[in-house]
């Protein structure tokens, strides 16, 4: 844990290399999601989802399957996909509700201001088409160039992504190239038009550790170089400690514990929150391989509890847990929901 947080630290310092006016005050933030709720006619699957993000930060999404992490990134970005719509909430992106946008300026702003990374880098490319081709049409699109000047922006963009021998790769179509490949060519699609802001859904899960490592040290880098804010959404606490400046956890689609990436470590709050730092530290020690050590599952959207919906699975749950617990300030900067934050009972 002690490393994890170092690792944390060291980056948080090089965040203060990040261009002038990157790390604008948090009155002003980049964006701002607010009292987000997603579903579908019959279920609630985001429920009051509210956070906000300032240039140059990285808040980390985390939680188990099914919490409702990429449903929250998809709205962000005005993706969702009937059944699932926004049911409420407000999502305002540099002064400016997203919301309201029509599906063309939306358009305009995905891949220019926002960009997605997806977890499945293979999936999300286009297989008939070279993946040169396919990251110089963003610029084409977005930024006018020509096509040389596309080619030529391209080729350097796979320079920076680590790619080897960038001006031969742009002719390759992704099943020639590995998945870890396959994952730079989409981040450098991804970067390609400078975003303010970077979503990132599980960008590196798929990926080997060394791959892992790599691609996270880039971000780190192009982040401080451009100043973007990011959301990572990631189950691993270690890439946690490696990236994030916040937190926010998730469980069975609500936040129920947000703070600094320092809090979180030091002092967890929440009972799911600290059931998964147990995890961690019980499959980093004993090498078990064995993440989800907290008894139970998620529940159903359909069917959760009364009150709070990890009461069924936390060690600390009392009849007053049948009452919602809010999402409450202990401190500046750290909320959680719960009636008994902190309790070691
Ligand atoms: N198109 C859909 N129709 C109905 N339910 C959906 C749809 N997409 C997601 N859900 C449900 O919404 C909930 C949240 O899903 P989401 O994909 O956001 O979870 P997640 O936290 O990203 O999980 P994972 O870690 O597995 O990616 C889950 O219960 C999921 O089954
Ligand atoms: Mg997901």
């Amino acid at each position: 844990m002690e490393n994890m947080m170092r690792a944390g630290n060291s980056r948080r310092a090089s965040m203060a290399c990040a261009p002038a006016g990157a790390m604008a005050s948090r009155s002003e933030p980049l964006l701002r999601v607010d009292g987000l709720c997603v579903g579908t006619e019959h279920s609630d699957l985001v429920l009051d989802v509210s956070f906000d993000l300032a240039p140059g930060e990285t808040l980390c999404l985390v939680g188990e399957s099914g919490c409702g992490k990429s449903l929250t990134c998809l709205a962000t970005m005005g993706l969702l996909s009937a059944p699932v719509k926004r049911k409420a909430g407000r999502v305002m992106f540099a002064g400016e509700e997203l919301s309201g946008l029509s599906e063309t300026a939306l358009l305009r702003l995905r891949g220019r201001e926002v960009s997605m990374i997806f977890q499945d880098a293979t999936a999300a490319l286009n297989p008939v088409r070279r993946v040169g081709d396919q990251v110089a049409e963003v610029l084409s699109l977005h930024e006018g160039l020509t096509s040389r000047a596309a080619r030529d922006r391209t080729t350097e963009l796979f320079e920076m992504v680590g790619i080897p021998d960038p001006r031969a790769r742009l002719r390759a179509y992704p099943h020639e190239l590995s998945g870890g490949m396959n994952q730079r060519i989409m981040i450098a699609m991804a970067l390609a038009c400078k975003p303010q802001l970077i979503i990132a859904d599980e960008a590196t899960t798929a990926l080997d550790v060394t791959t892992q490592a790599q691609i996270l040290k880039l971000l780190r880098r192009l982040q401080a170089e451009t100043g973007a804010a990011m959301i990572f959404v990631t189950h691993d606490l270690g890439v946690v400690a490696e990236i994030a400046d916040r937190v926010a956890v998730m469980y069975s689609g609500r936040i129920v514990e947000l703070a600094t990436a320092d809090t979180l470590f030091d002092a967890p709050s929440h009972p799911y929150t600290r059931g998964l730092m147990a995890c961690r530290l019980h499959a980093g020690t004993h090498n078990t391989g064995r993440l989800a050590a907290i008894e139970g599952v998620v529940p159903n959207p359909t069917a959760r509890p009364q009150g709070c919906a990890f009461g069924p699975r936390c060690p600390q749950v009392t009849t007053t847990c049948v009452e919602m617990p809010a999402l409450t300030a202990r401190e500046e900067g750290h909320s959680v929901a719960c009636h008994y934050p902190g309790d070691d009972r």
